[in-house]
């Protein structure tokens, strides 16, 4: 039988620097897009996808994220007072059970490989999900949820992935199609970070992933490699050469960078469009803007 999938490692140890000084106090996971700190998005998906024990793999400066998940007891007292209920149901879905969230740091940045494999030992000997908050996927079913259910039939290990522009390939993971079925791929080799001109395709590996325990153990053997770090992707390569099955999985929904300035500009536009109560006057300005800028030309 399948083991379920119910814990998730969520590596936010990355000191953010591409977003300083914003980041020098702040950790670039609690950044907002429009009214909730990035890592509350991963949250929320994780527990659609049926996750119930949260590993974050923090580092020095990150104690904020502790913080956030934390009850708030005065905060909700002041709430409850006021008679504000909406906002007080709001805060409280932020609060996790006790035990549900497990910190542990990775003293050095050795990497995203390293990161999930500092987790190894609250891990055990299951398959696990890992999300990288900075890839926010807005889709009416959320991401991590679609690939559970692919999982539940293929077993084996799976990664998001996603058509690029070949000439971004070289930013991602890549994937080496085996069979490519449409939603589900077989994959026969991965490369990180692929020099310009040698990626194997244009399937490019999103920040979602659902792996078994022997990639644990795979991370424990591989060596540094693309920018000197310890790879994620190269040890679930490294399950190819012992035989076992890797998928990529091309989910339905859009995904945001929000690991870069623009991406995560762009992320605010949409998902600040996507909510009811801030369409209308932000749908009004961009129109405005667009054609104040379009008249000056
Ligand atoms: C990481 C992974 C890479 C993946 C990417 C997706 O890279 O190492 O394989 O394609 O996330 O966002 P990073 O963006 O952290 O350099």
């Amino acid at each position: 039988m399948k083991m379920k999938v119910t814990k998730a490692v969520f590596p936010v140890a990355g000191m953010g620097t591409r977003f300083l000084p914003a980041t020098k106090a702040v950790p670039k996971e609690m950044m907002t897009l429009v009214d909730r700190p990035l890592i509350q998005y991963a949250i929320d998906e994780a527990r659609a996808a049926g996750i119930r024990d949260f590993i974050f793999v923090t580092a020095r400066g990150k104690s904020a994220l502790e913080d956030y998940f934390d009850a708030a007891p005065e905060l909700e007292a002041t709430l409850r007072k006021a008679g504000k209920d909406e906002l007080l149901q709001t805060l409280k879905a932020t609060n996790m059970d006790s035990g549900a969230i497990a910190y542990i740091r990775q003293h050095k940045a050795l990497g995203l490989g390293h990161a999930v494999w500092c987790a190894r030992r609250l891990i055990g000997d299951e398959p696990f999900a890992v999300i990288l908050p900075d890839d926010v996927i807005a889709a009416e079913k959320p991401c991590l949820q679609q690939m559970v259910e692919a999982h539940a039939e293929t077993g084996g290990c799976m990664v998001a992935a996603m058509d690029v522009l070949p000439e971004r390939a070289h930013a991602y993971g890549v994937l080496d199609i085996g069979q490519d079925l449409g939603e589900l791929v077989s994959v026969r080799g991965m490369v990180e970070k692929p020099a310009t001109g040698t990626a194997p395709s244009n399937l490019a590996v999103i920040g979602r992933y659902i792996l078994t325990p022997s990639v644990l153990r795979n991370l424990s053997q591989i060596k540094p490699s693309a920018g000197g770090e310890l790879q994620l992707t190269d040890a679930i390569a490294a399950e190819l050469a012992d035989g076992r099955d890797v998928f990529g999985f091309r989910f339905r929904g859009e995904r945001f960078d929000c690991g870069s300035k623009a991406g995560f500009l762009q992320a605010t536009v949409a998902f600040g469009l996507a909510r009811p109560d801030l369409r209308d006057e932000l749908g009004e300005y961009l129109r405005a803007l667009i054609a104040q800028r379009e008249a000056a030309e």
